[in-house]
């Protein structure tokens, strides 16, 4: 199929160093990684010289909303975007229409993105309580990377449409989230089919009550901080971990936001529950003072709170507390986003950030080039078991590499971004350390920014295995 690909003069970046050396790629594998200057006999012949050679980046928190919410963002798109910045393989969530609550759904789903995906992709299943309980044991042995409950969230009976603001629909059209028994009955079932547990973590009675408590509603962003506390999360959080540790089940926590969040996995974590933790690039890079330079539009759930939250997400980072970033790519209509706070839609586009601001960050000297291809790369692939496959630049493994520039200066120009809606957050932001190619399965995918070739990317399945 894709010939020999010869990566030449680059420095090779994995968890524990740095190397100098060459990676030569067959049929989509690495089969060598030799010294530099030695010749190969390649089709294709990459010069990585003065760059840096990642393991293909990963970004397990995807959003695409394909099908059936395709007004704000599809596969098509966002896997482009993907490609675009130097990510050469995402995780996709499920919560589309329909969501994937079970095989049949799952397996209709990857035909579906195949069809368009531009970058590998793994695929979430979903919890949604006792309705597909049965489910679960399946997802899990189709490769779901894991099961994700929204906790805490209503969903439309017709569509499973998350609803956000559940009180102003009749109850007859709702399918009411799991109480937590029910959550405690889908970690049990996830536990006992190897699969790894995932949830949105917001305690929804604790909002409920908050967003009462405001008089006025939410008008400002203090309001929304108000309506919902970190103290909504480390309730949910502490429930999950409790849940996690008498049922053995491999347990991941999605977009941490808050100080108390980390304190409570790093406990856990040193005591011996199986769980991992998720920083997303947002509430890495902003705290609650940039509102008023970006806008109600940096909505989203969980919030992007303090300054000392985000001090607190970065320690939880350097320690391995919080092992992987993400983008939590969540697009809406730009219409709905400039709607005031208290009624437009929660989310924000990430996935073609995502990369330049976490690589601005290693050329700064806040983490290292070793600690990128861990928390972008090579954890996720072992948190989710796709490290058959991929997150390491070793023989046997898939050749998916990220080549980056640590000296390209860049700025966030969202007439540039291959979103459905062209629209960022980050607009106008600048840094250094870009992506400038990468390789998928053995065969130049991108090159500055621009696609090679046709979207070739191909559904991941994680690999089988019991929990602890
Ligand atoms: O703000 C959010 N939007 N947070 C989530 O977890 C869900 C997401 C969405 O799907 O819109
Ligand atoms: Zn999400």
């Amino acid at each position: 199929m894709s010939g020999r690909l010869h990566v030449a003069g680059g420095t090779v970046v994995t968890p524990t160093g740095e190397v100098q050396a060459d990676v030569v790629a067959e049929d989509g594998r690495i089969v060598a990684i030799q010294e530099p200057g030695r010749p190969t006999t390649a089709d294709e012949r990459v010069d990585a010289s003065g760059l840096l050679v990642f393991p293909g980046f990963i970004d397990p928190h995807v959003h695409s909303r394909d099908p059936g919410i395709t007004d704000k963002e599809d596969f098509a798109h966002s896997t482009e975007a993907a490609l675009a910045s130097g990510l050469t393989t995402i995780f996709e969530m499920p919560n589309a229409v329909p969501p994937v609550t079970s095989a049949a759904i799952f397996d209709e789903r990857v035909t579906h993105h195949e069809a368009v995906a531009s970058v590998d992709f793994g695929l979430w299943g979903q919890a949604i309580g006792d309705e597909n309980l049965d489910d679960l044991a399946d997802l899990v042995g189709r490769g779901a990377v894991g099961i994700k409950l929204f906790w805490g969230y209503a969903l439309d009976r017709e569509t499973k449409r998350l609803v956000y603001t559940a009180g102003d629909v009749d109850p007859d059209q709702l399918i009411q989230p799991p109480d937590i028994g029910g959550v405690r009955r889908i970690v049990e079932r996830i536990a006992g089919a190897g699969g790894l547990f995932s949830a949105h973590c917001e305690e929804s009675g604790i909002i409920a009550a908050a967003e009462a408590a405001l008089p006025d509603g939410i008008r400002d962003y203090a309001d929304l901080l108000a309506a919902r506390p970190s103290v909504a999360e480390v309730v949910a959080v502490s429930a999950a971990t409790e849940f996690a540790r008498e049922t053995g089940c491999r347990l991941h926590i999605v977009h941490v936001s808050a100080r108390r969040t980390v304190e409570l996995l790093r406990v856990a974590q040193a005591e011996g529950v199986d769980v991992t933790g998720e920083a997303c690039a947002h509430y890495l890079v902003l705290d609650d003072r940039d509102v008023e330079r970006i806008g109600p539009g940096m909505k989203v759930y969980p919030p992007i709170r303090t300054a000392d939250d985000r001090e607190a997400l970065w320690d939880g980072l350097d320690d391995g507390t919080l092992s992987i970033v993400a983008s939590d790519h969540a697009p809406h209509a730009p219409e709905d986003k400039a709607l005031p706070l208290g009624v437009q839609p929660a989310g924000i586009q990430g996935i073609e950030t995502l990369v330049p601001l976490l690589l601005d960050r290693m050329v700064a000297g806040r983490l290292s080039p070793s600690r990128v291809a861990a928390v972008l790369s090579a954890n996720a692939a072992r948190r989710f078991r796709v490290d058959h496959r991929k997150g390491a630049v070793a023989v046997g493994r898939d050749a998916d590499l990220t080549i980056v520039d640590p000296d390209r200066d860049w700025r966030i120009d969202p007439a540039n971004l291959h979103t459905k809606h062209p629209v960022s957050i980050f607009a106008g932001f600048e840094g250094r350390g870009a992506a400038v190619a990468s390789v998928l399965r053995g065969r130049l995918a991108m090159r500055d920014g621009d696609p090679v070739g046709d979207p070739a990317g191909r559904f991941v399945a994680a690999r089988p295995g019991a929990n602890a």
